[in-house]
C-alpha cells in the first residue's frame, strides 16, 4: 500500500507561473518525483484579492489536484500560503506544505542580527503570516516588512535582470527604506520574486542575506514524504505535467523563465465547473 503511494504524483499550484520556482527546486532535490502543477492563470493576481477569495480559489485548485490522486499538496504561492493553509489542512486529509513557514524558519536560521525584512504581495504582507511565524519561531526578531506589488509584472514580463533601468528604479523605491533598517536577512516571500533576486541583492548589498522560499520549501517536501514514507523510489525520472486556467501558451512562454527550461505542453481546465 505505501508503494502505491508513493509513486503517486505531488500537487502544486499557484496564482499562475510564480509557483514554478518551488517545482523548480523540488525537481532539483527529488528528481524520481512526479509533479502535477496548475497554474491558477484565470484568476491571477491572488496577492490583491481578499483574503475569503483566495480561500475559495485554494479550494478549488485542491479540488481539482485531488482528481490527479496526489499524494501531498504544496501550496506554492505566498499568499495563498498566508490565508488558505489552515483552511486547506481543516478541510483535507492529505499533507499540506505551504511556503511561508519554511521560508519563516529559513530567515531565523540566516539571521545573527535577528532584524528581518519580508517582502510580498500586498495580500501575503497584509495577512500578518510570515511576521507571526517569524516571531513564534524567534520572539525577539524585529522585523521589517514591504509590498512590492510590481514586482510580479515585471518578473512576468521578463523584465528581471540587473542592468534593466526600470527594474532597477522599481528594486530602489521599494527596498530602499529596508537598507536603511538595518536588516540582515530578507524574505523573498513571493515565489515570482526569486527571479528578480540579482536585482533585490544589488540593491540590499553584499551583505543581505537573500531567503528564497522555494528552496527551503523543496526541504520540508523531502522530509514530509520521508517521514510518511512516501519518497518515491523509481529509478526513472519524475514527470512534469501543467495545467492552467487559461492562456497555456503564455504560461508556458513565460514560465520557462520561472522554470530554467523550456516546455509547450500545458493543458487547459475549467475550473469554475469543479
Ligand atoms: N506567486 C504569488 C505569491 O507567491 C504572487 C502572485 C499573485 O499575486 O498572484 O504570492
Amino acid at each position: 500500500m505505501v508503494e502505491t503511494a508513493a509513486r503517486k504524483p505531488i500537487g502544486i499550484f499557484d496564482s499562475g507561473v510564480g509557483g514554478l520556482t518551488v517545482v523548480k527546486e523540488v525537481c532539483k532535490k527529488l528528481p524520481h518525483e512526479n509533479i502535477i502543477y496548475l497554474g491558477d492563470t484565470a484568476r491571477v493576481p491572488y496577492g490583491t484579492r481578499s483574503a475569503q477569495t483566495v480561500q475559495k480559489y485554494a479550494i478549488s485548485n485542491t479540488d481539482f489536484l485531488l482528481t490527479q490522486d496526489i499524494k501531498l499538496l504544496v501550496i506554492a504561492c505566498n499568499t495563498a500560503s498566508a490565508v488558505a493553509t489552515g483552511t486547506l489542512k481543516n478541510k483535507y486529509g492529505l499533507p499540506i506544505i505551504d511556503v511561508v513557514r519554511p521560508g519563516a524558519r529559513a530567515a531565523v536560521e540566516a539571521s545573527r542580527t535577528k532584524r528581518i525584512g519580508i517582502i510580498g504581495t500586498d495580500g501575503t504582507i497584509l495577512s500578518g503570516a510570515y511576521q507571526k511565524e517569524i516571531k513564534r519561531l524567534e520572539p525577539d526578531s524585529t522585523i521589517f516588512t514591504q509590498a512590492c506589488p510590481l514586482f510580479v509584472p515585471l518578473a512576468e514580463a521578463g523584465w528581471y535582470e540587473q542592468d534593466d533601468e526600470v527594474v532597477m528604479l522599481t528594486a530602489r523605491r521599494y527596498l530602499g527604506p529596508l537598507v536603511e533598517s538595518g536588516i540582515d536577512t530578507l524574505v523573498l516571500g513571493c515565489t515570482h520574486y526569486p527571479i528578480l533576486k540579482e536585482a533585490i541583492q544589488a540593491v540590499m548589498g553584499p551583505g543581505i542575506r537573500l531567503i528564497d522560499s522555494a528552496e527551503a520549501t523543496a526541504c520540508d517536501v523531502m522530509q514530509m514524504l520521508d517521514r510518511q514514507h512516501i519518497l518515491n523510489d523509481a529509478a526513472v525520472p519524475g514527470t512534469s505535467t501543467f495545467f492552467v486556467t487559461d492562456i497555456p501558451h503564455r504560461f508556458a512562454e513565460t514560465g520557462s523563465r520561472f522554470l530554467g527550461r523550456a516546455f509547450s505542453d500545458v493543458s487547459v481546465i475549467d475550473i469554475v465547473q469543479l
